[in-house]
């Protein structure tokens, strides 16, 4: 007796849908990938514009503790070590976030030098709360009203569209403070570019006898009779959206990424640069040319401004009390369907702040589950 395999749709080419497509078709599984937009690889979609690889949607810096993760990765590109850092601009300053020694020395013209003195100075600024209930009394119970006023307030505003006293403590290990003089953006084993970027490797976990790709394929415009077709969904997409809403809405943050070639040879002293300053309306600059080092010769640079709105591509879920409560009651529907072979997965799919390393992991976690 032959065993057919499994036909398996997955909605959504980023990295979750790649990930799970290459390994589910690894175990003989016969998989369509299907992305509405025009392009592989999701958020991490990359491609050269006059010689500098830029990526759309924003700095993609790959970074993981997880050896698993990153011997999987390592199978569709060679990677370059890469370790990122911020600078962030107050008025006329510019100092080194995350918070460490560094920032505080420059901030207030000081000579600090060791953790214990790091943790004095802290702690005279800090406010002390018996509870913590919010980003905003977090940052306040660690570095007290003015550092949380010059760095953290404006930017988590225009990042949120929300006052950072209605932001929930999620956030907070996005915000770490170091006692130490660590200027790296992260502190991960492993810190790394995927040479010729991430769509490339997307491309790659995706060539497969046992993958087809559909691109410009909407999910929610299948016919029922299409849909018989497949013993498993994984879906990708908003959670929300595959409910039609009948919950009520998931608010995201989207992005306005405003591009600009300029001609210069470079346009500022670092690869992301944040504006945490109200009255400026972007939160930062990336420059892209700082990522990928065969555009250092070129005599020009590309630059994107980032622009918060609360409109748009979904980009960020936004994490506070109400969204939580309705997210549940979508997971427990997904969890039913799960019964009936169609799984949620990814960024959009769980309604979770997840790095690229850890969307990854999770794609493995349930390949290894439902293959
Ligand atoms: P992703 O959103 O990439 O892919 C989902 C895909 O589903 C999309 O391509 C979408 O078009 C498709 N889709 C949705 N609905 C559909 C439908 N109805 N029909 C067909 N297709 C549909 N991470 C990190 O580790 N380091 C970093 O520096 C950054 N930087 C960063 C910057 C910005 C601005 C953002 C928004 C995100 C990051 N990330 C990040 C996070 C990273 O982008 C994220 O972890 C991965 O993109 C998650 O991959 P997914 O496949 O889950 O979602």
């Amino acid at each position: 007796m032959t065993v057919m395999a499994d036909r398996v749709l997955i909605v959504g080419a980023g990295l979750t849908g790649a990930t799970l497509a290459n390994l589910l078709a690894n175990k003989g599984q016969r998989v369509l990938v299907l992305d509405k937009r025009s392009h592989l690889a999701g958020n991490c979609y990359d491609q050269v514009q006059e010689q500098i690889l830029v990526s759309r949607y924003g700095a993609h810096l790959f970074h993981t503790n997880s050896r698993a993760v990153w011997q999987f990765l390592h199978q569709f590109a060679d990677w370059r070590s890469y370790q990122h850092q911020v600078l962030t601009k107050i008025n006329d300053q510019t100092v080194t976030l995350p918070v460490n020694i560094n920032t505080i020395n420059q901030l207030f013209g000081l000579k600090l030098k060791t953790a214990k003195e790091m943790r004095h100075f802290l702690s005279k600024q800090a406010i002390h709360l018996d509870k913590i209930e919010s980003l905003a009394d977090y940052l306040l119970s660690n570095v007290g009203q003015v550092i949380y006023q010059k760095i953290f307030y404006g930017y988590s505003r225009k990042q949120w569209g929300i006052d950072p006293a209605y932001l929930d403590t999620s956030l907070s290990s996005r915000l770490p403070i170091r006692y130490n003089f660590d200027n790296r953006y992260f502190t991960d084993r492993y810190q790394a570019l995927p040479v010729g970027g991430y769509s490339r490797m997307v491309k790659k976990m995706l060539q497969h006898k046992q993958i087809e790709v559909k691109l410009k394929t909407d999910y929610f415009k299948l016919s029922k009779a299409k849909l018989k077709d497949f013993d498993k969904v994984i879906y990708t997409g908003p959670i929300d959206q595959y409910f039609a809403y009948r919950h009520g809405r998931l608010e995201y943050r989207s992005l306005k990424f405003e591009f600009s070639k300029i001609d210069c040879e470079y346009y500022q002293n670092n690869s992301v640069i944040n504006y945490p300053d109200l009255s400026v309306p972007y939160t930062r600059i990336i420059e892209f040319k700082y990522f990928d080092p065969s555009a250092q010769a070129t005599k020009h640079t590309i630059i994107a401004r980032e622009y918060p709105k609360s409109k748009g591509e979904p980009y960020y879920p936004v994490p506070r009390a109400r969204n939580s409560q309705v997210l549940a009651k979508y997971l427990a529907e997904a969890k039913e369907l799960a019964k009936s072979g169609v799984y949620f997965a990814g960024r959009l799919g769980t309604y979770r702040y997840l790095n690229m390393d850890q969307a990854v992991a999770e794609a493995m976690k349930l390949a290894e589950k439902i293959g």
